[in-house]
């Protein structure tokens, strides 16, 4: 049951003249104070009455079903029946287990999710982390609000910068040194030739000639193209798999929109939209923004120009309802003009459309890299954390059966966990030090409180978790309350597109248990109320299994 809802509509029914939705119910902050929270004051002026007398009213008329009802200052204080309320918790979640939390929010709505699309033929660095660990919990919320969710990588594979990568290796390339290291040896080409073209102007010139041979399907330079696309996908999948990611219902990157864009110039010339700038051909939007550039004077094509047939494609493929960019903050007035171009072709499903931004990572308090200025590498970080991980489980449980296992799903979850618990448009910082701390904000905060639970469980043969007595003391109610909430946060995440909600919600289940558990003995003579106990440690256990899952963490059984 909804009480929120319930409690809505029951109030409705008192006061007729207040439209349903001005009707507001709110979690006291203290929840000495009440379950639920029922402002007055917005009602005054309509009903010309004081909100104390108003709130005073809607307490007489209010069904009896309820523990205590409260007025104070403008404020009707509902107190939940505790036992009927916990019982009823309690069993949805042992019925629907994994499923508990699930809605229909969604249903029957499409939602197109792009996220990670690193750039071929380069590192997968820690500034793709975020977009591909946002970008994973959010599909995984969206689904489980009853969307039905689309993956995107947008690879960036397509640009005049292959051009020049072409060249700089058919002139300095190493295939040994290919073979062992893809991207590494492209990555050292890549920087010779910017080296070298300091001095040698004419080198941009080649790079060109062999961008525009790639454009015109040339079959030397389409090859090379190919063969570092297909390497670096090798290696992104080790990164992605390291991350416990399955795979992307679509890997259509830049290049797959190559010849889609003359269909989009010629829609924009055919209504008008297009100027000639020096050269250039731009459409113009308006007094604040500049203007989008969508073909260089060269005719080469753009990235504008290509994001503009992707969203028109995706949006014949998928018939999406929404469509999300997770995409860094860095490229908001890319999005902004994108936004404004379909405006402008009159595309209403532009509203529909959002940038899900992100700021940067940051290491003491500057953007993230190596000690020689170079960005750093996702897969040396992720094993780095590993490590730590491991050596931790060797410190305090050295005869732990799979390690390896365990220690990669701390680790990981450690720098998943660090990124989704900050809302998403702030910097974060990374410290595997802090990050991997067992106490604390942290992923092995969570990890370890699950652990607990589970060897609680697996000490006892309580399988089907039924209890004769209910005893619903304080730190019992913290945490049946918490168990509730996690219906509204899920619902929240998805209309604010953040997962950090969630974290934070987990955080504070955690911390709602482990004040029962350091507070109280759950297992103790008293068979029936340890049998409860274990009840409501198993629900804290299947929502923490199932919050983390969504955040794209997995938990072990045992640390
Ligand atoms: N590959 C781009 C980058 O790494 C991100 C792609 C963003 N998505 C988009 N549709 N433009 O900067």
């Amino acid at each position: 049951m909804n009480y929120k809802e319930e409690l809505k509509k029951q109030v409705s029914f008192l006061l007729k003249e207040i439209p349903y939705e001005n009707i507001i119910v709110e979690n006291p902050k203290n929840r000495n104070m009440g379950d639920l929270a029922l402002p007055c004051f917005s009602y005054a002026k309509i009903l010309h009455k004081n909100p104390n007398v108003i709130a005073e009213e809607i307490k007489e008329k209010l069904p009896n079903s309820y523990e205590k009802i409260e007025v104070v200052n403008g404020y009707v204080n509902v107190f939940l029946n505790k036992k009927e309320f916990t019982e009823e918790i309690l069993t949805e979640i042992k019925e629907q287990q994994e499923n508990y939390g699930n809605n229909i929010v969604g249903t029957g709505k499409n939602i197109v999710v792009e996220y990670s699309s690193p750039n071929i033929a380069k590192p997968f660095g820690v500034g793709h982390l975020r977009s591909t660990v946002i970008g994973e919990a959010l599909k995984n919320i969206c689904k489980k609000n009853g969307y039905t969710v689309y993956s995107i990588n947008y690879l960036g594979d397509y640009g005049t910068q292959f051009g020049k990568l072409i060249y700089a290796y058919k002139e300095w390339g190493n295939s040994e040194e290919f073979q062992k290291s893809p991207i590494d040896e492209l990555k050292r080409v890549y920087v010779k030739f910017h080296q070298e073209a300091e001095n040698n102007p004419s080198l941009e010139e080649e790079g060109r000639r062999w961008f525009k041979r790639l454009e015109e399907n040339d079959e030397e330079a389409t090859n090379l193209w190919k063969i570092f696309r297909d390497e670096s996908l090798k290696e992104f999948d080790k990164t992605y798999q390291l991350l416990g990611i399955d795979s992307f219902d679509s890997y259509d990157g830049e290049s797959y929109y190559k010849d889609k864009m003359d269909l989009v110039l010629e829609e924009l010339e055919q209504k008008n939209l297009l100027e000639i700038s020096d050269g250039a051909t731009i459409v113009r939007l308006g007094e604040n923004v500049l203007p989008a550039l969508v073909k260089r004077s060269d005719g080469a094509s753009l990235y504008i120009t290509r994001d503009l047939a992707a969203i028109l494609d995706r949006k014949k493929r998928f018939h999406f309802d929404e469509a999300l960019y997770v995409v860094g903050n860095e490229q908001t007035l890319h999005f902004e003009q994108m936004k404004l171009v379909l405006d402008k072709m009159g595309y209403d499903f532009s509203k529909n459309i959002h940038h899900i931004s992100f700021g940067m990572v940051l290491q003491n308090g500057k953007k993230m890299s190596t000690r020689h200025g170079r960005s750093v590498k996702l897969q040396d970080v992720l094993e780095e954390a590993i490590a730590l991980a491991k050596q931790y489980i060797e410190d305090k449980n050295p005869s732990l059966e799979n390690k390896e296992e365990v220690s990669k799903k701390i680790g990981v979850g450690a720098v998943i966990f660090n990124d989704l618990k900050n809302y998403r448009t702030n910097d974060i910082e990374f410290s595997l030090e802090d990050m991997l701390k067992f106490e604390g904000e942290t992923g092995p905060y969570v990890a370890y409180t699950y652990a607990r639970i589970s060897s609680l469980l697996r000490m006892h043969t309580l399988t089907d978790f039924s209890y004769n007595t209910i005893d619903v003391n304080e730190f019992v109610w913290n945490i049946v309350f918490k168990l509730y909430e996690f219906k509204e946060v899920i619902i929240r995440a998805k209309e604010n597109y953040d997962p950090s909600e969630l974290a934070k919600y987990l955080l504070d289940l955690c911390s709602c248990f482990n004040r029962f558990y350091a507070n109280e003995k759950i297992v103790d003579n008293d068979i029936e109320k340890t049998n409860f106990r274990l009840t409501v440690s198993y629900c804290v256990a299947t929502v923490l299994k199932e919050g983390m899952r969504l955040l794209g963490i997995a938990l072990p059984d045992r640390m």
